[in-house]
């Protein structure tokens, strides 16, 4: 009665088991087949009595493999159970195959969907950058074009901060960055009060307060674009001063961005040679003279003996001949100046030979 029951039961569960839709194999101690259902003997040519040799020298109680036929082109995975006795015997082991090739298809063709998706949206991303950038651009030529004494300052900032990047790094992501933070550094100038922006005298305690906002400002306005971060930082501390005494967060040294400490020669030396409503502009070797004066507290010396090479070899006062308009693009400013980009190291135009 006992046998028949069991038997019976038997059959059943070999029953479920033939319709299940993954294969099912069960090996014995020796790893030889003992059971393996119609979809283990069709996707995984399993026959019964054969042994998986294999699982002799496995340890592991439960892993899993991906299999590849090539006769049928079809990707399996065969997840793998070690069954133990109570004692820690090995007394066979379970192997459920499934096909997983449809699946596999699908994994393909999402990752590449979205491969395909990530680049649309950096070629995009770029496009909007460039767009925005060049509108941020034409705002602050824009905004330096109405005062006279202001009229191209960026530009000219850009310009000398991009030979002195190149003299001494040559064409690289830093220069581009300090290209594009030499055209933008004084963006946040669009939130500080006209009235201020352009008061001839002296500015009071609370005047310059609000000055002091514009690097701010100009990080807060680039911050939303991922890739101009390190432009960002830049531009927040282009008027940090070497010595620590600058503003707005009073870093000091190695602290301070390379690209702002070279943006604040440049900043200063255009405003010193500019003319401005209450003096005449200072001659451009003052000026220099000013800037070498300065080095160790306002400047970072090794920027300004930089500064100091370019402007003896004429490269600086190049600069001075431009003026910009406002509808004039940096390129339409300085035609030569990618076409140099391009072609030259200028750290080679300027070494000694
Ligand atoms: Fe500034």
């Amino acid at each position: 009665m006992f046998t028949t029951e069991v038997r019976k039961n038997n059959e059943i569960f070999q029953a479920v088991l033939e319709q299940m839709p993954y294969g099912v194999t069960v090996v014995d101690a020796d790893n030889k087949v003992v059971f393996a259902n119609r979809v283990a003997k069709e996707v995984r040519n399993i026959d019964i009595s054969s042994r998986l040799e294999y699982l002799k020298n496995e340890q592991r109680r439960v892993f899993r493999k991906t299999i590849f036929d090539q006769v049928k082109e079809r990707y399996y995975e065969d997840n793998y159970k070690r069954i133990f006795d109570d004692t820690n015997n090995y007394i066979g082991s379970i192997v459920i195959s499934r096909d997983i090739t449809y699946t596999n298809k699908l994994e393909d063709e999402k990752t590449t969907y979205l491969r395909k998706l990530e680049e649309k949206i950096y070629e995009l991303t770029g496009e909007l950058q460039v767009l925005l950038v060049s509108s941020m651009s034409s705002l602050v030529y824009a905004l330096e074009a109405k005062d006279r004494y202001t009229k191209g300052h960026s530009l000219r900032v850009c310009d000398m901060a991009v030979k002195m990047a190149e003299y001494k790094w040559g064409i690289c992501n830093e220069s581009k960055d300090i290209e594009l933070a030499g055209k933008l550094h004084d963006i946040g100038k669009i939130g500080i009060p006209e009235v201020i922006l352009n008061k001839p005298g002296k500015l009071t305690d609370e005047e310059f307060h609000y000055i002091k906002e514009h690097p701010i400002i100009g990080q807060n306005i680039l911050t939303s674009m991922e890739n101009l971060k390190s432009v960002a930082k830049i531009i927040r501390h282009h008027h940090e001063k070497f010595d620590g005494s600058g503003y707005p967060d009073n870093l000091s040294g190695d602290l301070i961005p390379q690209g702002a400490r070279i943006l604040a020669i440049v900043d200063s030396y255009d405003a010193m040679t500019s003319e401005r409503p209450y003096r005449p502009p200072t001659a451009p070797e003052e000026a220099a003279h000013e800037i070498e004066k300065n080095a160790g507290t306002q400047f970072d010396p090794q920027w300004v003996k930089i500064f100091l090479e370019l402007f003896q070899s004429g490269s600086i006062t190049e600069t001075l001949s431009v003026e910009s308009s406002t509808s004039a693009t940096y390129n339409d400013a300085f035609p030569n100046r990618f076409n140099i980009s391009c072609q030259t190291n200028v750290n080679q135009k300027f070494s000694a030979s």
